[in-house]
């Protein structure tokens, strides 16, 4: 059985949107590949907004899938380009995703790979800066975690995209300095090279059972993984995965013109609304109701009992992404719940950690 899946990628509020003038992937208007088509909509592209048509053939999954380690997963290719010999791709499209008001930029973009940098949802790659170091040593790998699905925000296997904030910060001198690599992607034109290494990481592969429970808690770029994730449950068809599950995103931004890829989250509600929730707290405009700000674990607590009760599931899994600070405060948010179980949660935790239900990058 063959099904199509239409995305509408939006990029909201950018002057400077480099959409893609020569590739070989995209055309102005459309592009025809083996397993997928893509429509660029003419009308979308001065308001930004890319269609993506995905058709691949499906068939949904016959029986409970086993829980298998995500260490052991078949498949998942690590480190296949290292340092020395990093892969080249090309940029095909580069686009800040944060409104022009918004503290900060950030900005989706997409890279060529022809297929060589096989990845899964949950992993990420390392990119090499151009340009030297003060020590005139070539510039070392930064981490950056993928926000497409495997297969690309084309459908087609061949790219892999990132979700970076530019780093820009004033040092003790009163200096503004520019994070080195951070501003490098930011700042790429399409067509111009980027180095890359990996892929790496097993730590945020996706739970293998499509009926699994999934919450995801990501503060600004750390929803780069969920939007990976996000793609592959409502936005494709696979043969060996349909998910049927409950999938649960909080995204925590400053404004709420830093939200990302709102519009490709409530176009997901609106074709799953049984099987996604999203729940966004915007920290420098929300407030909860004793005046706190607004932060992911404050709109988390909303939410407390449910969430608790979920926790209790074997077919929960949870996954938290971006700034280290927010493991704390979520911890600060279960353990009053589990005590009152007389849990203590810290030990709990780790029981969910040993079982792969608590996933954490934090940086
Ligand atoms: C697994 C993983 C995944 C990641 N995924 C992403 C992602 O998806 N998107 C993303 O944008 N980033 C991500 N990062 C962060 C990314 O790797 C880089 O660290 C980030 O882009 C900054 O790199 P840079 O080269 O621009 O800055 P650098 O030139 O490396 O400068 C960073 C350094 O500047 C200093 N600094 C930073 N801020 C301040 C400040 N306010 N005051 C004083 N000094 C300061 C610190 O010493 C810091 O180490 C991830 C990190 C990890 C580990
Ligand atoms: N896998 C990883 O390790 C990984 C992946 C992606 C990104 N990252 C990193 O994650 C960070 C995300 O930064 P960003 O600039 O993209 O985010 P951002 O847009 O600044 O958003 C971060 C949000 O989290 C809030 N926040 C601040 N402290 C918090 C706390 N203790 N608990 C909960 N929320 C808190 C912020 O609120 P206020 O600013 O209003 O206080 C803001 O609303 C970056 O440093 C990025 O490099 C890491």
């Amino acid at each position: 059985m063959a099904a199509a899946v239409t995305a509408a990628v939006s990029f909201p509020s950018s002057k400077s949107t480099s959409l893609p003038t020569r590739t070989s992937i995209i055309t102005p208007d459309r592009i025809t590949l083996k397993k997928a088509t893509f429509y660029r909509d003419a009308s979308a592209v001065s308001g930004r907004v890319v269609s993506i048509r995905a058709q691949v053939t499906t068939e949904a999954p016959a029986t409970k899938v086993e829980k298998v380690s995500k260490k052991d997963e078949e498949g998942v290719v690590v480190n296949k380009f290292k340092p020395k010999n990093p892969y080249t791709g090309r940029c095909l499209l580069n686009t800040k995703i944060t409104g022009d008001d918004a503290p900060g930029e950030t900005w989706h973009m997409v890279f060529s790979t022809e297929g060589e940098v096989p990845y899964r949802e949950g992993q990420s790659i390392g990119v090499i800066a151009d340009g030297e170091d003060k020590n005139g040593k070539p510039h070392k790998l930064r981490l950056y975690s993928i926000a497409s699905s495997a297969l690309g925000d084309f459908g087609d296997t061949k790219t892999v995209s990132l979700c970076v904030k530019r780093l820009v910060y004033t040092n003790e001198q009163g200096e503004i300095v520019k994070g080195v690599c951070s501003n490098f992607l930011c700042d790429l034109k399409p067509g111009a090279e980027v180095k890359i290494t990996g892929p790496v990481g097993k730590e945020m592969l996706m739970p293998k059972d499509p009926n699994a429970t999934i919450i995801m808690l990501a503060t600004g770029t750390g929803i780069a993984p969920f939007r990976s994730f996000l793609w592959k449950m409502f936005f494709e068809k696979h043969e060996n995965y349909k998910f049927n599950g409950l999938a649960w995103l909080f995204l925590g931004v400053p404004t709420s013109s830093s939200l990302l890829y709102k519009e490709e989250f409530e176009k997901m509600k609106e074709k799953a609304p049984e099987n996604f929730r999203l729940d966004f707290a915007v920290s420098r405009e929300q407030t909860n109701e004793k005046g706190e700000k607004m932060y992911i674990q404050t709109r988390m607590a909303e939410y407390a009992e449910e969430l608790w009760q979920l926790l209790q599931k074997d077919n929960t899994f949870v996954y938290m992404c971006g700034l280290k600070g927010m493991e704390k405060g979520i911890d600060e948010i279960m353990s009053p719940l589990a005590a009152k179980d007389g849990i203590e949660w810290i030990d709990y935790k780790k029981q969910l950690k040993k079982a792969e239900q608590w996933n954490v990058e934090v940086y």
